[in-house]
């Protein structure tokens, strides 16, 4: 495909975070122009030279492929819609990450998927860390399945959405930090378990519990992994250089690990290891940053659009 032609894109929830970050990233897309945004709220309102539209009255035909960031429950009756009228589309919420009608565009993982469907389901924001961060271990086979694989993550209220919460006003968060949806029973486990065992046959337990941080955006994962056997750091830095070395978006980190600073505003997954002493059994901590409104949901829209279109895989993205 010419890069120079303007591939229209419709955006479906666009007055959201991740829907306002959809139109951040596509105004400066060199192949992609925006041929709706909607919102039920802001209809009638201008977001740069687009005007919001109403769902209802959202021109699908005129896009090639539409961008879904509604919530979770919604999103599929309207993606349903703009498949019905034969165009491809790439869902940012839940309702298409477990079902056989999507492919899963975890774009490093399913790239050659990605390119050939017609509805790509992109991944929780927490699953595209941890999946990243598991995955080259568990196909390596150093993941322990008799033993947990531990997840502590931690997110910026951005990735509670924009509508109004009380336990998220400032007053509630600001220099505070606490966890949430304790108890390992989050909608992202069932996500997270059914990908790790589809993509590396791993069906170990993992005990996921995320927190709550009080900044805007980013994701940083702190994930315990039981090993079969001992590694050192290096060797483990160079499985994943390994299996990242022509990954524009992931970046392996040597001898240091990764903090927020290092992915906000990328379309990139940032990961560093430690080795574990004191222990009795071989373990590994891999720590995995992600800007959430990024590559944890717009960025890896883009990107998976882009492997759909056939344009450069990182058109429009800051990796
Ligand atoms: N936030 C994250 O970090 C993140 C990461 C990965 C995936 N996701 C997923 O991405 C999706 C969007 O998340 P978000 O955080 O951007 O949510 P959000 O800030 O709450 O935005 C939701 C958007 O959907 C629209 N909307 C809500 N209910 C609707 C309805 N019944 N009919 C039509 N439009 C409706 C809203 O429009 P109005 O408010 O203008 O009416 C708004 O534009 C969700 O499915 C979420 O799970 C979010």
């Amino acid at each position: 495909m010419n890069i120079h032609a303007s591939v229209p894109v419709g955006v479906l929830g666009a007055s959201g975070y991740v829907g306002q970050e959809l139109l951040r990233l596509l105004a400066g897309h060199p192949g992609a122009s925006i041929a709706f945004a909607t919102s039920e709220s802001g209809a009638g309102e201008r977001c740069g030279s687009i005007e919001l539209v109403r769902i209802e009255d959202a021109p699908l035909a005129r896009a090639e492929i539409v961008l879904s960031a509604l919530p979770h429950g919604v999103s599929a009756r309207h993606v349903r819609q703009a498949r019905g009228l034969g165009r491809r589309a790439v869902d940012l919420s839940a309702d298409f990450r477990l079902s056989p009608d999507a492919v899963y565009g975890l774009t490093e993982v399913t790239r050659p998927h990605v390119a050939a469907a017609d509805l790509v389901a992109n991944p929780g924001c927490y699953p595209t860390a941890a999946l990243l961060a598991l995955l080259p271990l568990a196909r390596a086979g150093l993941i322990d399945q008799a033993r947990e694989v531990v997840i502590d993550a931690a997110s910026g209220v951005t990735g509670a959405g924009r509508t109004l919460k009380r336990d998220l006003l400032f007053g509630e968060v600001a220099e505070d930090f606490r966890a949430y949806a304790a108890g390992n029973e989050h909608r992202h486990l069932p996500e997270l378990k059914a990908t790790l065992a589809r993509e590396s046959g791993f069906t170990g337990d993992l005990v996921f519990t995320p927190h709550l941080l009080p900044i805007k955006r980013g994701i940083l994962e702190t994930i315990h992994v039981p090993l079969t056997r001992d590694i050192d750091r290096g060797t483990a830095e160079g499985i994943y250089q390994t299996v990242y070395a022509n990954e524009p978006c992931v970046a392996v980190l040597h001898g240091t690990l990764p903090s927020l600073k290092d992915v906000v505003y990328r379309n990139r997954v940032a990961i560093g290891v430690a080795t574990v002493a004191n222990v009795r059994l071989p373990r590994l901590t891999v720590i995995a940053a992600i800007d959430n409104l990024v590559k944890g949901a717009a960025g890896q829209a883009i990107q998976n659009m882009n492997v759909m279109l056939g344009l450069p895989e990182t058109a429009g993205l800051a990796c």
